[in-house]
């Protein structure tokens, strides 16, 4: 496997508004990031994902973007916005974007000079006339992500317009070929300004079926396998790729629904290749049916058939991505962790579990001290649109009690990831002077920043230590082939990575709050392997403890003497 800069990533997931606050208002800003930069640097981290920074009504947090070339005013200025892309710079630190083109905020200009039929505009967005006698029966039966309705009447206009997000979000035209102009000009806006990359939000919906067929009726997500993919996505993405070849930079794309098998339609090496990796959602979904609000037991063997079939899979030909957390999904320690009795140890085993994994490397913020999901009490808690939708959604089909249903959405809901990164003990655990914008977790007195820092044995510090062993011994961890273990026991998940040269990471990790036997686990372990690390500072004995895991590498034969 081709070995470049960005595989070899760990990359830091910043979503900005619960980040720092650096004026108090109360909403996290570059300023705030800016104090935070040698933070970053100090995990062993090597890049910066941010969340959208751009202006933007906020309706979905940024991924409704009004204006492309500004930053939000409550995030601060494009000078603060170079001033922290210097300064990453000069730590070593990558910068990579967050470049939302399926849809735009219904405040953007050009949505509202469509509107307005304005003729240079009028097709950017997906219009279509009212269907029926009275003119006001949807184009068609598709459904938008945020359950609720696809489609959006705009009076100016006298048409609905397609949304597959948010009502505020309404979709781009991408058949259009100056919508695709405007998309190629926006990433080299910001590849000019010395970016290093970009996520790319959803763009596997970006081409829509022509005519716009009818959906299969699906209680959810109706509509999906006409622009999931669409027929001309891999037309489009070749023409935004060429853009890169100016530039030193990568492109990730988040790809719901993906399998690795298509997935290597988009990101095989070679000519044909238009993304250099993808979010793919399956490792997310080990305590849940299809959709988070639809709530299962955590299963290890659902979780470790995924990671075998991504890693072996793709390994030769492709590259992946691994992430526990991002600002979509639930704190990992309180899904597939025990945040009550072992909420340490448990974060230690997920972040060896994943570490050490073939892909490029994500980690976002508050992952590191082992923030927990919020302890939501009342629907009132909330603030993401996608919480009320989906209750909106499942009040429909009676399937939950409203006891199961609020518990199902506080589980599922983003907003859990969202809450202020804990700082210190101090009043609001130290994100900000001001009144916060959304509430802190009440734990913030024992998880924050500052006694994870303290404290030798933290969650923080095994972070430290085992980027820094990834990077050691990155032939095996990073570019190593991906070999299974133990593949049948529900408890333990075990795996080999191998070098080139035969050397080897081995990785024995006890994923449940039991003490099992390790009589399997110990034949995992080659003769002569030595112990690099390990949830507990004991070696694999009779039995392992809930959560225990340990890392073992083995030189490579002819090295051996
Ligand atoms: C992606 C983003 C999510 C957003 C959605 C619409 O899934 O990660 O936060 O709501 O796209 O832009
Ligand atoms: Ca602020």
């Amino acid at each position: 496997m081709k070995k470049t800069w960005f595989k070899e990533l760990s990359v830091y997931q910043i979503w900005p508004r619960s980040f720092c606050d650096g004026n108090g208002d109360g909403i996290g800003d570059l300023k705030g990031v800016l104090g935070k930069l040698d933070y970053i640097k100090s995990l062993g981290v090597d890049a910066i994902w941010f969340s959208p920074l751009y202006v933007s009504p906020q309706k979905d947090y940024g991924y409704d973007i009004a204006d492309y070339r500004n930053i939000a005013p409550e995030y601060g200025t494009m000078d603060d916005f170079k001033a922290v892309l210097e300064g990453a710079h000069a730590r070593g630190l990558k910068v990579v974007m967050d470049l939302v083109v399926n849809h735009t905020s219904d405040q953007h200009e050009w949505f509202k000079k469509s509107a307005a039929g304005d003729p240079k505009y009028k097709d950017y967005y997906i219009w279509r006339p009212g269907k029926g006698k009275d003119g006001k029966k949807f184009p068609n039966n598709w459904m938008a992500t945020f359950p609720g309705d696809g489609w959006q009447w705009n009076e100016q206009r006298g048409e609905y317009y397609l949304h597959l997000f948010a009502v505020e979000q309404p979709d781009l035209n991408h058949d259009n070929p100056a919508v695709r102009e405007e998309v190629k000009s926006i990433m080299r806006f910001w590849l000019d300004m010395g970016v290093d990359g970009f996520r790319e939000d959803v763009i596997t919906y970006i081409s829509k079926r022509e005519g716009l067929p009818n959906g299969f009726p699906l209680p959810v997500m109706r509509g999906m396998e006409h622009y999931s993919p669409g027929p001309n996505i891999h037309k489009y993405l070749l023409e935004y790729r060429q853009v890169l070849k100016d530039y030193d930079a990568f492109q990730l794309g988040e790809a719901p629904m993906m399998t690795p098998e298509n997935a290597l339609k988009y990101i095989t090496e070679g000519d044909n290749q238009q993304l250099d990796m993808m979010f793919q959602f399956q490792t997310m979904e080990a305590d849940c049916f299809i959709v988070s609000y639809i709530r299962t037991k955590f299963n290890l063997l659902k979780l470790k058939r995924v990671y075998k079939n991504w890693q072996t899979k793709l390994y030769g030909k492709a590259w992946n991505t691994n992430y526990l957390e991002n600002h979509d999904q639930p704190r990992i320690i309180s899904r597939y962790g025990d945040e009550k009795n072992y909420r340490v140890e448990s974060g230690k085993a997920l972040a060896t579990m994943y570490t050490f994994m073939s892909g490029t490397h994500f980690i976002y913020q508050g992952q590191e001290i082992g923030m927990t999901d919020y302890p939501f009490k009342d629907w009132s808690d909330f603030t993401d649109v996608a919480t009320f939708s989906a209750k909106r959604l499942m009040e429909k089909t009676h399937l939950f009690s409203k006891k199961k249903l609020f518990e199902n959405c506080a589980y599922a809901a983003r907003d859990n990831a969202r809450t202020p990164v804990q700082w210190n003990a101090e009043e609001n655990a130290g994100f900000t002077t001001g009144t916060p914008w959304f509430h802190i977790n009440p734990n913030y007195k024992d998880i924050n920043v500052a006694a994870a820092e303290a404290d030798e044995d933290s969650l923080l510090n095994y972070y430290r230590a085992i980027l820094a062993l990834r990077k050691q011994y990155k032939d095996a961890a990073i570019y190593g082939r991906y070999e299974e273990k133990l593949g049948r026991n529900k408890h333990i998940m075990a795996y080999d990575k191998i070098a080139d040269d035969g050397s080897r990471l081995t990785v024995i990790i006890n994923l449940s709050s039991k003490t099992v036997s390790a009589r399997g686990a110990r034949k995992c372990v080659p003769k002569g392997a030595v112990r690099l690390i390990g949830t507990y500072k004991w070696s694999l004995a009779d039995m392992m403890k809930p959560y225990e895991a340990h890392v073992y590498y083995t030189a490579a034969p002819q090295a051996k003497q």
